[in-house]
């Protein structure tokens, strides 16, 4: 059975010296892929930069922008899962610039920003016939992160979400905490580090083509 994965950060460019990012490490996401694998998945990781190497045994695709990323999702699929980890830049720049800009006063007001498309509500909304079985979706929040991330399964159309508290150093960090929100059930995964974390939720992916 096939699997992707998004992991990482992306990277909106404004000029040839300058983007827009956050501070995601892709190490939930890469340590997903590789548990993923080790539970004997064909497993496409798509992931934006970061300073991690390339998985042995997982298909890697290297991108910068959420739109790559989006197009080297599809690319990749048909696959049974999708595991939407990234964390994807809501907006990039409307243009971007071949020079380096002079970002004075003026240039910065008129910075035009335009949304990226949401990644995981694109594939959690396919055709049934090209949709993967289960779509799962990540929640990082800072507070009332159960409720949050409730609503956010809904609002994305993901089969499953993965709620973590993100105000700590989770992202960026070495450990995590997740509750697994399912339609009819919620998994809890205590504090562990990011492969063990990994681990579960890849055994708990792999129970559910199990049946
Ligand atoms: O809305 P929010 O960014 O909190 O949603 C997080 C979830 O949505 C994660 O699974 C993330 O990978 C996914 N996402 C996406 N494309 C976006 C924004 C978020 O796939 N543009």
């Amino acid at each position: 059975m096939r699997a992707v994965v998004t992991a990482g950060p992306t990277l909106e460019p404004i000029d040839p010296v300058r983007f827009l990012s956050n501070r995601s490490s892709g190490q939930q996401g890469y340590a997903l892929a590789a548990a993923l694998a080790a539970e004997g998945f064909d497993v496409t990781l798509v992931s934006g930069p970061t300073a991690l190497a390339d998985l042995a045994g997982v298909t890697m695709v290297r991108v910068e922008t959420a739109l790559e990323m989006l197009a080297a999702v599809e690319a990749a699929l048909p696959a049974e899962v999708f595991v939407a980890v990234a964390a994807v830049a809501d907006w990039r720049p409307a243009e971007v610039s071949d020079v380096k800009l002079k970002l004075d006063k003026a240039a910065m007001a008129s910075l035009e920003l335009v949304e990226n498309p949401d990644i995981l509500k694109t594939i959690s909304g396919r055709a049934a016939e090209t949709r993967p079985d289960l779509v799962v979706g990540f929640a990082a929040e800072t507070h009332d992160v159960v409720e949050h991330a409730r609503a956010k399964r809904l609002r994305k159309g993901c089969d499953w979400i993965v709620a973590n508290d993100v105000s700590g150093d989770a992202m960026g960090g070495a450990e995590n905490a997740a509750l697994v929100i399912k339609p009819d059930a919620e998994v809890e995964l205590p504090r562990a580090a990011k492969p063990e974390i990994a681990r579960q939720l890849a055994a708990e992916i792999a129970a559910y083509f199990a049946h």
